[in-house]
C-alpha cells in the first residue's frame, strides 16, 4: 500500500487495488496543507477524535465522494445527522472493510466538536491492511498500554504525535516508539502552529540512539510500506 503525508495528523492510504482510506483529514483550515479538501478523492474515512484539526473536513469529502466515514459511536451519531455514511465502532473493537481492519484503542485526549458537542472518546487506531498494520495514535499522551498495542500487534508503521502541548512531545514519543516496537516511527502533529513547534530531526537523533528507525514525512510525500 501507499502511505501519504497530507501534514498535521492528515494520511491517506491507498490500497493495492486503488482503494482511498483518509484519516484525520484536516486540509481547508490548515495552514501547512497545500491540498484542500476538494482535491481529495477518498472511499473511507477514518476519524480518531472530534477536534477541529482532525475531523477537520470530513463532511465536506464524505459528502463529496460518497466515503463511508468510520469512528466511534458518539461522533457517528453527530455525523449522520450532516446526512453522511458512517460505521460506528469503539475502543477495542475492531472490524473488517473491504480494504482491510480496522481497530479502535485508547487515546488519552479529549473529543469535543468546534460547536462544543461531546462526542465521546478521543482514539488511536490500528489499521491492517495487506499483512501490515499501521497505528495511527491520534492525539494522545503516553499511557503504558501502549506496550500491550505493541505485544499483541506486528506494527509496521507507528504515527505518533511530538508537537507536545495538547499531546507527547520528543521525548515521551520516543518511549512510546519502544512500547510500541515498530518498523518505522513515523511523526506527525507538529508544527502546524506555533504552539506545537518541534524539530522532527531531534525525534528522529533520539530514536537512532535505541536503534530504532525513523522516518520525517515531507508534506505530500508518499511512501510504499
Ligand atoms: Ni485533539
Ligand atoms: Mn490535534
Amino acid at each position: 500500500m501507499k502511505l501519504q503525508y497530507l501534514s498535521h495528523s492528515a494520511f491517506l492510504v491507498t490500497t493495492n487495488d486503488g482503494m482511498r482510506i483518509l484519516i484525520d483529514p484536516f486540509l481547508d483550515n490548515n495552514p501547512k496543507s497545500p491540498v484542500k479538501s476538494s482535491d481529495i478523492q477518498a472511499d473511507y474515512i477514518l476519524v480518531s477524535h472530534a477536534h477541529g484539526d482532525h475531523l477537520g473536513d470530513t463532511v465536506k469529502i464524505a459528502r463529496r465522494c460518497g466515503a463511508l466515514t468510520i469512528c466511534v459511536y458518539e461522533l457517528a451519531n453527530i455525523l449522520k445527522n450532516e446526512g453522511i455514511e458512517t460505521h460506528a465502532m469503539h475502543i477495542g473493537g475492531s472490524h473488517i472493510f473491504p480494504f482491510g481492519k480496522v481497530k479502535f484503542t485508547i487515546a488519552h485526549h479529549g473529543s469535543k466538536t468546534e460547536d462544543g458537542i461531546h462526542a465521546g472518546q478521543p482514539a488511536g487506531i490500528l489499521l491492517t491492511i495487506e499483512g501490515k498494520t499501521i497505528y495511527h495514535a491520534g492525539d494522545t499522551g503516553l499511557f503504558l498500554d501502549m506496550k500491550l498495542i505493541g505485544e499483541m500487534n506486528a506494527i509496521y508503521a507507528a504515527l505518533l504525535p511530538i508537537g507536545d502541548n495538547f499531546t507527547m512531545g520528543i521525548d515521551d514519543a520516543v518511549k512510546a516508539s519502544e512500547f510500541l516496537n515498530p518498523n518505522i516511527t513515523i511523526p506527525m502533529h507538529y508544527n502546524t502552529f506555533p504552539v506545537i513547534a518541534a524539530d522532527p530531526q531531534e525525534f528522529v537523533d533520539k530514536l537512532q540512539k535505541n536503534n530504532r528507525e525513523c522516518k520525517i514525512l515531507e508534506i505530500g510525500e508518499i511512501i510504499e510500506i
